[in-house]
């Protein structure tokens, strides 16, 4: 059976304004790494609004009773290097028990192909819900590369099997959403907003330049 690919756009008034100023071309690396968390951390409340729950007694101060705790399979992140570790700190904010795998792509500057060369994943990556953070989805590339190397491995594993992945980033380009979809229709988008186009060179537009570069000051 096809599945339908509904990537979810945020667009919510805090998101929005935090992005508004991570575009400024004069806002720094200091205070674009903090919009960078909190943006993270604000999305990162959504994209766990679908975490199964189990009832609990617990004991108040008044008398037993029965509530509810998140149940079910742990967590991961996974952030795309280099600029996926600027949205680490704001996604343990919420969730300080995941663990964190890394995944090192670069878009070649010729070709905009990803190349991989680093990969680091939880050994129980498997049994794990991942989301895996980026802050650009341009053209698609590193995440559906990424989306890859995460199912190749659980397959290696095989232990669950189905692979069980989300995908948070700041800001797309319809481009690279309809690229993602195409080859990952499984998996869950959230995307903080959706922007125009890709330029000639394949950056997002308006977009807020190179993230990585901004985050890391070393442009
Ligand atoms: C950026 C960004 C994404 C990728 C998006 O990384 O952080 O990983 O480009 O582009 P795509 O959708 O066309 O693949 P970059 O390659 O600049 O590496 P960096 O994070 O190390 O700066
Ligand atoms: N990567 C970035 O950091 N920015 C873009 O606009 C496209 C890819």
């Amino acid at each position: 059976m096809s599945q339908t690919f509904e990537p979810q756009i945020l667009n919510h008034p805090l998101i929005q304004h935090k992005i508004s100023l991570m575009r400024k071309k004069e806002t720094g690396s200091k205070d674009f790494r903090e919009l960078a968390s909190e943006v993270a951390t604000l999305m990162c409340y959504e994209a766990t609004r679908d975490l199964p729950l189990k009832e609990v007694t617990v004991e108040t101060p008044i008398c037993r009773c029965k509530t509810k705790m998140i149940a079910g399979r742990k967590l991961a992140i996974v952030p795309i290097l280099r600029a996926g570790l600027g949205m680490v700190d704001g996604m343990l904010t919420l969730i300080p028990a995941a663990k964190v795998g890394h995944i090192g792509l670069y878009r070649d500057e010729e070709t905009a192909k990803p190349i991989e060369y680093f990969c680091k994943l939880p050994c129980d990556i498997s049994e794990r819900e991942v989301i895996v953070v980026d802050p650009m989805l341009a053209t698609g590339g590193s995440a559906i590369a990424l989306a890859d190397t995460i199912k190749r491995t659980e397959e290696i594993i095989k232990k669950h099997g189905a692979a069980n992945i989300k995908f948070m980033c700041i800001i797309a380009a319809p481009e690279g959403l309809a690229a993602f979809g195409k080859v990952h229709p499984d998996v869950k988008v959230y995307v903080g907003v959706l922007d125009e186009k890709l330029n000639d060179r394949n950056y997002i537009v308006p977009g807020l330049g190179d993230a990585g570069d901004r985050i890391f000051g070393t442009k």
